[in-house]
């Protein structure tokens, strides 16, 4: 519960992430929908010329493996978030799959087959291109964890390589531009260690998200930034590898 509670304040802050180069990632939520009063916000209320790429979050994955919608109204939101495009050409959009509340069950019934990753990269391909996203970026929370088993950890590596070489062979093949792969990715130690081989997954991504934020919260007794950029570990409850610079976790971004 505690941990829900931290995963929608980091996401409903429409937060944004820096990598390297001048990209600006910025996610919209569908549940931003549902906020009262003038805290509700629709993709018509996004600025177009705020972030170089926005993503939809949350997808979902059903049953039988295949991408498909959260929200019963999520078509016609994707056709005003991604009708963005046409007030900003040169904006990307993606489609988040996952995220907290989704969990990891479905994920690793997906993963556990050459089969089953097959139905759920060729439907993304299907979907993406149906309304209009430019790609997919995965929000599994997270592999080797809350219920997925350790050789979760390599079969992420398999479905973000097969993905990309869906992703080409599609882009091949129509002529389009290919879909961008990208992920969300957890900021814990711990956490990290048991879901990615760091170096693979880097291979096939298109850019890493990770999700500093949340290192520290009202979940504890002393007060501290919610996401220190450096070491704190000298400050009451500070630990090294709670921050965004000083670690050697820096490497997913390179
Ligand atoms: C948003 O997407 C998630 C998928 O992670 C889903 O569980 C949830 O019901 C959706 N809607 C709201 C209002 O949160
Ligand atoms: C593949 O997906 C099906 C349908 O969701 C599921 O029943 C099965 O357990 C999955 N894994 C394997 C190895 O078939
Ligand atoms: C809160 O502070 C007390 C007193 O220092 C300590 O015993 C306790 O373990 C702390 N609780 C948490 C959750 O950090």
């Amino acid at each position: 519960m505690m941990t829900k509670f931290i995963f929608l304040a980091g996401f409903s802050l429409a937060l944004c992430h820096f990598g390297w180069s001048s990209e600006l990632i910025c996610y919209f939520t569908n549940w931003s929908q549902y906020r009262p009063g003038v805290g509700k916000y629709m993709p018509e209320n996004v600025d177009p010329h705020l972030c170089t790429h926005l993503i939809y979050a949350f997808s979902a994955i059903n049953p039988v493996n295949e991408l498909i919608t959260s929200e019963s109204n999520d078509e016609t939101l994707y056709k005003s978030f991604n009708g963005l495009k046409e007030k900003n050409p040169s904006l990307k959009t993606l489609l988040a799959v996952g995220g907290w509340t989704f969990g990891s069950e479905q994920f690793s019934i997906m993963v556990s087959s050459p089969a089953n990753r097959t139905t759920f990269i060729q439907s993304s391909i299907t979907f993406l291109r149906k309304h209009g996203f430019d790609g997919l970026d995965l929000d599994w929370e997270y592999p080797g964890s809350r219920g997925s088993p350790p050789e979760d950890k390599q079969r992420f590596t398999l479905l973000c390589k097969e993905l990309l070489e869906a992703y080409e062979a599609d882009s091949a093949a129509t002529g389009r531009p290919r879909l961008m792969l990208t992920a969300a990715v957890a900021a814990f130690k711990g956490t990290i260690d048991e879901a990615y081989e760091i170096s693979e997954i880097a291979k096939y991504l298109d850019f890493i998200n990770v999700m500093t934020y949340d290192f520290y919260g009202s979940f504890e007794n002393f007060t501290r930034h919610n996401s220190p950029l450096y070491d704190g570990s000298g400050y009451p409850g500070g630990n090294i590898y709670y921050n965004t610079v000083r670690r050697p976790y820096i490497l997913l971004y390179s």
